[in-house]
């Protein structure tokens, strides 16, 4: 058994379970009608709402136990000092600077960050406005109207989703659009509605040798080159982000229009950075900051509240207790918002890529679960597809709810109508229905005998199935830098707890090495030069005597 679940905190979170598990929350909030304020916290405009959890005050009394017991405070402020805390990078993790809007100093050694930080943003700046004031003109003299983000992972979900979060702020002489996938489909779709006159590539890569990446940004270039008939056209109408300057020289962009970031700024980490340049461009630098401003704002809050006050930390127990004790496989995460339709798939690159691993610091397999398949969809659609499985299928799956409490799109009844479903939802699935209350409905429904008796087990809801409800005044720059800050926070907390490194993404790699291989093969149509397995073998094949 490793340290962790022999631990004493541990222990006791397990007699502890023993005892929750079959406590029923209908019950408990009947048993204590403080509940809902005990179990809630309010930070600016954010209020948190977790009195729907398996949970009363000695489960976190516990958890924070646990928290404390593998250093949790210590670890926060390794990370906002810039400590290597990605060991097996030997890099810091100093996402937190990008968005350190005090005048305080952050050393990587030895050296402040800040001053570089401010100038790249100032950069930003210079070119984001000239661009949406027109005087950054195409190479025929054409104002740009249209952005495109070539970028994978964390340089696209992070700026496609916050770009898609304040769409209602957004210049509206400029689109946006982002090209992430390999499959031509996606380049030759959106190429399809654009000008090249007035088109503008931004290469989005920290390494600047994604395989996908680069080889959208040359067939985006020679797609240019032919539409403009001059090579000289890509000084005006490519820019790039990375880390790696060389390459992007490289490449053949100009320097004027190169914006830098730096490795210690993880990819599923960097939209805080220049790789945030085409929400820069589509909302404005002043909104952008705003972003950066609302993240500072919620790293104080992280770094400067008790434990049992914090919201991030809270956050990363609760999935800790369900995910550890209860044996929850899956969290789901529902925006009442449709602007935030893109933030589950961006929090499944945050929370996966960052927590699943194996491993624990000290290079042990770990001997408990870590990471969490996340999913959600916005609400009210989910409703009508898949919480079916939640309410009453057998799977225990704790959900977040999301909503703003003003529309940036008000229409009639609309925003009503959405909160009315989002805290029916979390009700429904908090108190479920009772063989008693089903028999009832049916009763007063006309229904009796033989009809009855067949039909109640199948009206029954179990209920006690867990939420958190975040709701926030509406859906602008500073409100959501806090609510992705927020899950970042959770993500590393229980990166902590689980004592693994939330930094590096080394299973990605295999992948990478062996498509390598194996693309020679498919182009050349070639035997394998390298063994495969037998089914990978057909694949191939069939792949080359049917292409
Ligand atoms: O392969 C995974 C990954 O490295 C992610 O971590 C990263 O966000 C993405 O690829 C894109 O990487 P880059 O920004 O270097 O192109």
């Amino acid at each position: 058994m490793s340290k962790l679940t022999q631990s004493a905190a541990w222990q006791a979170l397990n007699a502890h379970y023993a005892i929750v598990k079959t406590q029923h929350m209908r019950q408990i909030f009947q048993d204590d009608p403080e509940r809902a304020g005990k179990f809630s916290l309010q930070f600016d405009d954010l209020f948190f709402d977790f009195s729907k959890n398996r949970i009363n005050a000695e489960t976190i009394q516990l958890l924070v136990a646990l928290a404390e017991q593998a250093g949790l405070p210590a670890y926060i402020e390794q990370m906002f000092t810039g400590v290597k805390i990605n060991s097996t990078e030997q890099r810091a993790a100093l996402h937190t600077a990008l968005r350190n809007r005090s005048a305080q100093a952050v050393y990587v050694d030895g050296k402040d960050v800040m001053p570089d930080i401010r100038r790249v943003l100032g950069l930003m700046r210079r070119f984001s406005d000239a661009v949406r004031n027109g005087q950054h003109v195409g190479h025929t003299g054409k104002a740009i109207r249209d952005i495109v983000n070539i970028g994978i992972g964390g340089s696209d979900l992070g700026p496609l989703m916050v770009c898609e979060a304040l769409k209602s702020y957004a210049s509206p002489q400029l689109n946006v659009h982002f090209v992430s996938n390999i499959d031509s489909a996606h380049l030759s779709e959106t190429l399809k509605k654009l000008d090249a006159q007035t088109t503008l590539f931004i290469v989005s890569s920290k390494t600047f040798t994604t395989q996908e990446t680069l080889t959208n940004a040359r067939s985006a270039r020679a797609w240019l080159i032919e539409q403009l008939g001059d090579e000289q056209s890509v000084a005006k109408h490519f820019a790039a982000v990375s880390t790696n300057l060389e390459a992007t020289s490289k490449f053949g962009i100009n320097p004027e229009n190169v914006f830098e970031f730096w490795d210690w700024v993880g990819g599923r980490y960097s939209l805080w950075s220049a790789i945030g340049l085409p929400i820069a461009l589509y909302v404005g630098m002043d909104k952008f900051e705003e972003l950066l401003d609302g993240a500072h704002a919620m790293d104080n809050h992280f770094r400067s509240a008790p434990l049992d006050k914090n919201i991030p930390v809270l956050m990363g127990l609760l999935g800790i207790w369900y995910g550890n004790f209860f044996g929850v496989g899956s969290n789901a995460v529902f925006p009442y918002c449709q602007y935030l339709h893109r933030f589950p798939a961006y929090l499944q690159q945050l929370d996966m890529e960052s927590n699943g691993k194996g491993t624990d610091r000290e290079g042990n397999a770990v001997d408990y679960d870590t990471g969490i398949t996340v999913w959600g969809e916005p609400g009210t659609n989910g409703q009508h597809a898949f919480y079916q499985l939640i309410h009453q299928g057998t799977r225990m799956i704790p959900a977040d709810f999301l909503a703003p409490l003003h529309s940036q799109a008000p229409l009639g009844e609309h925003h009503a109508i959405l909160l009315a479903n989002c805290f029916a939802q979390t009700e429904a699935l908090m108190v479920g229905k009772t063989s008693a209350e089903a028999r009832a409905e049916l009763v007063a429904q006309g229904m009796q005998g033989v009809a009855l008796e067949a039909l109640l087990p199948h009206k029954v809801f179990a209920g006690n199935k867990p939420t958190n409800t975040l709701l926030f005044d509406k859906l602008d720059a500073h409100t959501l830098g806090k609510l992705i800050a927020l899950y970042e926070h959770k993500v590393f907390v229980q990166s902590v707890m689980w004592n693994i490194n939330p930094f590096d993404q080394w299973g990605v790699e295999l992948g990478k090495q062996l498509a390598g291989k194996i693309l020679p093969e498919l182009l050349n149509n070639t035997p394998a030069v390298t063994p495969h397995d037998a089914s990978t073998s057909g694949l191939i094949q069939y792949y080359q005597k049917n292409h």
